[in-house]
């Protein structure tokens, strides 16, 4: 004992910033990067779309942590449905039933169209890594198709289906893992129009699928609007395409909408925006709002048939945590009962104008990409649209920019040319104009680097 701890509650304990920063960087790891170049954000508490400091320091949070905290921080709903679920039922293992489980299930069946059951994970990786046993298991083909600008999770598995730099660190990875590019890449095009584009890549895609043998492709696993990689939404009807081409060979399409789905581009699954129905779709983050950590494998009722009736040779301790259930369960009913969806739908077009009037006003604003509250701008250093910085680089201006958002009190991500504006779908018109007011006057520092 000794402690001068014992008997006080353990949550309580209140702490300086300093204090947070040192302890958090002498004795833990931060994940992508070296500790000791790490600039933690002290963060005490969070409510709505506001973080707050230990000095009591309000931060607009326009990224949703990582694009993750769909509904909004500290929602009393949810934070009760997670105290219920606490009182009654913490833990039991995955080969019970319980009434979280089941009202979960029957919930989601309702709510992501094409979906006949599903499988529980604790996180976006997790569910890509299952989703492509099952794929493997279904079909008996073991190869699968990935695309360069794609993020799919940090697992070796996930992260060789992952395009971007972050896989090159484990490289070589497991083999099989085939990667395309996407309809529309930075530097290369296939059309000019969206028709042309759609129409040129899926020719391209169909003469890989050759290459590589039909045969023995188990998937094709797709964001299927690209999150980090560009804030890339398909062209017109190359969803469509895509369906029929992978059907055509008996390849599963699975989509990834760990970050996509959930609400974010204003409507629950963003394969609704496309009519399409995929194979499966892996879920995460936004399913909980991050309040839990939780994953979901949705799978058609072809691939359910099966696994109903042949073993799956998976698990996970924590699979269908009641705990979990009960969050996802009480996010979906918020998300749905007080018309988020419908509000990232509207503010959508709020930030479309926000990022029209910015790109009149700015020269250094190079493109800026939205589709309902899911949203990127591309910083550009001259008239003719180069990036500011290139792929995987950096700039010295978007270095200041990163300052100048955090020391303005806007939470968001900055990467290589550009930065997100991706915030909580519960946010008001007032609070996301106060985020591009801010942003507003940031790129006065990037118009200063512009080259004319
Ligand atoms: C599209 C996508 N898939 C998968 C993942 C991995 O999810 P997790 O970090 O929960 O494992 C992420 C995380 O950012 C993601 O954006």
């Amino acid at each position: 004992m000794g402690s001068t701890l014992t008997g006080s509650p353990i949550s309580n304990v209140k702490m300086s910033s300093e204090e947070m920063i040192d302890i958090c960087k002498k004795h833990t790891l931060y994940t992508w990067s070296a500790t000791d170049q790490v600039s933690p954000l002290p963060v005490e508490r969070a409510e709505g779309v506001y973080l707050y400091t230990p000095d009591g320091k309000r931060i607009l949070d326009f990224n949703s942590q990582l694009m993750s905290v769909l509904i909004g921080h500290g929602h009393p709903r949810v934070i009760q449905a997670m105290k219920d679920q606490l009182d009654q039922l913490i833990f039991v293992y995955p080969q019970t039933a319980t009434a979280a489980r089941a009202r979960l299930a029957k919930l989601m069946h309702e709510v992501v169209p094409g979906m006949e059951s599903f499988f529980f994970t604790l996180g976006g990786a997790e569910s890509n890594e299952n989703a492509i046993r099952m794929a493997r298991l279904f079909t008996g083909r073991q190869k699968i198709l990935s695309r360069y600008r794609a993020y799919h999770g940090g697992t070796n598995l996930t992260l060789q289906l992952t395009g971007d730099p972050r896989r090159w660190s484990a490289e070589p990875g497991s083999p099989g893992i085939i990667r395309v590019m996407d309809p529309q890449p930075y530097t290369y095009s296939f059309g000019s129009t969206p028709e042309e584009k759609a129409e040129q890549n899926l020719i391209y895609l169909e003469e890989m699928i050759q290459y590589e043998g039909p045969n023995n492709i188990a998937a094709m696993i797709v964001e299927t609007v690209t999150g980090t990689n560009g804030l890339l939404v398909p062209p017109a009807n190359w969803f469509q395409g895509l369906r029929k081409l992978l059907t055509k060979y008996g390849i599963l399409l699975i989509c990834d909408e760990v970050m996509a789905g959930m609400g974010r581009t204003g409507k629950m699954m963003a394969y609704e925006h496309f009519g399409i129905i995929p194979d499966m779709v892996t879920m995460a983050k936004g399913l909980t709002s991050s309040y839990f950590p939780l994953g979901a494998v949705g799978v058609n009722p072809a691939i359910s048939d099966y696994f109903h009736k042949n073993n799956y040779p998976g698990g996970l301790t924590y699979n269908s945590h009641p705990v979990g259930m009960a969050t996802a369960e009480a996010v979906i009913r918020v998300m749905m009962e007080e018309g988020m969806i419908e509000n990232a739908a509207k503010m959508g077009k709020v930030m479309r104008s926000e990022m029209d009037r910015l790109q009149a006003k700015h020269p250094s604003f190079g493109d800026g990409r939205c589709i309902g509250l899911f949203g990127m701008v591309d910083v550009r250093k001259n008239s003719k649209g180069d990036l500011i910085a290139p792929y995987n680089g950096s700039h010295p201006a978007m270095t200041k920019l990163t300052a100048f958002f955090r020391d303005n009190g806007l939470f968001t991500f900055v990467r290589w040319a550009n930065f997100t504006c991706n915030p909580p779908i519960c946010i008001t018109e007032a609070q996301l104009k106060e985020g591009f007011e801010i942003i507003d006057r940031g790129l006065d520092i990037t118009d200063e680097a512009f080259e004319g």
